[in-house]
């Protein structure tokens, strides 16, 4: 049941320029193929301020607080706690590896937030490291190599075509249609790329061919999968790998942007649904997850399922990725956040009773 009197701090950090407040004024005519969605999509503030109002819908006392990479402001907020943040970080300082420790700073002050804690964060940004987690508890994953150098034997184990990826990047930085090779000289011209671009650790990993699922699922105690989506690539040019590139993802001037669809709830035999179910929660224990996260699966054509990474901080968008899977089910955005703000309600320490020294402390203390 909701606290209608619970306060929530929607805390996120943004302090570049908004990216998608610069194509405002793009005009699509110009962009030399017909765009399937609206160019002019929300800013991140406009995305963060969906959210508060839905929160307040919701029956929340939501606001939202930017870190803008200023520590004090997370100093001012632990000072004075709301009863609940609604944890939407990702990075500090341009740093994605200091996601988990705003998390982190949170606990120790013990306050409540919603989401993972900061070794799931941490884990999941680690994509090797979490692939080996993941296959020790029997995760079914593409099979990988980890280089630390711009370097791969001939005879490395692992069958074409590959992926190339950064292992600790998300939201698809550095993957482009030429990040799947074919043979080895594409390979090592690849790995020189990204090495160059990201430095290491660089992920090498088998293609797995066949569908593209994402997974929500939340809960903890009794997680749950939500109706799964699959991604439709078949408006892709031909030359174009069925992936979700970043450009696909985050860039409306791109064609493949509006190219790219998405089916929820995928059309999945029973045997295919039951794999991948079983597949996105195992992987969702195995990371450490809580409250909620976005799974990202392949499946093969004998409905085998691969994870190929988890994110405990996925988008939370209207009507997209989690958002579209929850509603799917039934639940309006902001019956969703709320579902999630009281995951994390449920956590709120318990507020401490003033003691009363006891014979044995005071005598302790005496002595
Ligand atoms: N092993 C793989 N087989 C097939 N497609 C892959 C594989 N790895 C990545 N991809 C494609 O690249 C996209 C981005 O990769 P992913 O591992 O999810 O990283 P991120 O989303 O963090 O950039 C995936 O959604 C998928 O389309
Ligand atoms: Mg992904």
């Amino acid at each position: 049941m909701t606290d209608t009197s619970a306060r929530v701090v929607v805390l996120f950090n943004h302090v570049d320029e908004d990216e998608y407040e610069k194509i405002r004024h793009v005009d699509p005519s110009t962009l030399g193929f017909e765009p399937e969605y609206d160019i002019h999509v929300a800013t991140v503030m406009e995305e963060y301020g969906e959210v508060v109002k839905a929160l307040r819908r919701a029956g929340f006392k939501a606001r939202a607080v930017n870190l803008r990479d200023d520590i004090k402001v997370l100093q001012r907020l632990v000072r004075r706690p709301p009863d609940v943040v609604f944890n939407m970080v990702e990075h500090f300082r341009d740093d994605p590896e200091l996601e988990s420790d705003v998390a982190g700073f949170l606990d120790l002050h013990q306050v409540a937030y919603t989401g993972s804690p900061p070794f799931a964060l941490s884990l999941c940004r680690r994509k090797g490291l979490a692939k080996h987690v993941m296959l020790a508890q029997g995760v079914p994953t593409p099979r990988y190599r980890i280089l630390l150098d711009a370097k791969i034997p001939r005879r490395h184990g692992l069958h074409y075509p590959l992926i190339v990826k950064p292992s600790r990047e998300d939201a698809s930085a550095g993957v482009e249609r030429e990040s799947v090779v074919y043979d080895y000289p594409g390979l090592l011209a690849r790995i020189e790329h990204v090495f160059e671009d990201y430095g290491p650790p660089i992920l090498v990993e088998e293609f797995i061919e066949g569908r593209e699922l994402h997974v929500a699922v939340w809960g903890n105690d009794e997680p749950e999968v939500l109706p799964i989506i699959e991604f439709d690539f078949s408006d892709l040019p031909a030359d174009v790998p069925n992936i979700i590139s970043y450009d696909a993802k985050w860039n409306p001037l791109k064609e493949e942007f509006h190219r790219v669809f998405t089916v929820c709830p995928a059309r999945l035999s029973k045997r295919a649904l039951r794999r991948v179910r079983q597949a996105a929660l195992a992987a969702y224990h195995a990371t450490g997850c809580r409250d909620y996260a976005r799974l990202d699966l392949r499946l093969t054509k004998q409905d085998h399922p691969f994870v190929l990474e988890v994110n405990p901080n996925p988008d939370l968008t209207e009507g997209v990725s989690f958002m579209e899977a929850a509603e799917q089910e039934g639940y309006e955005f902001e019956d969703a956040l709320r579902i999630i703000t009281e995951l994390a309600l449920g956590r709120m320490p318990e507020p401490e009773e003033p003691e009363e020294p006891s014979e044995s402390t005071a005598s302790a203390e005496g002595g």
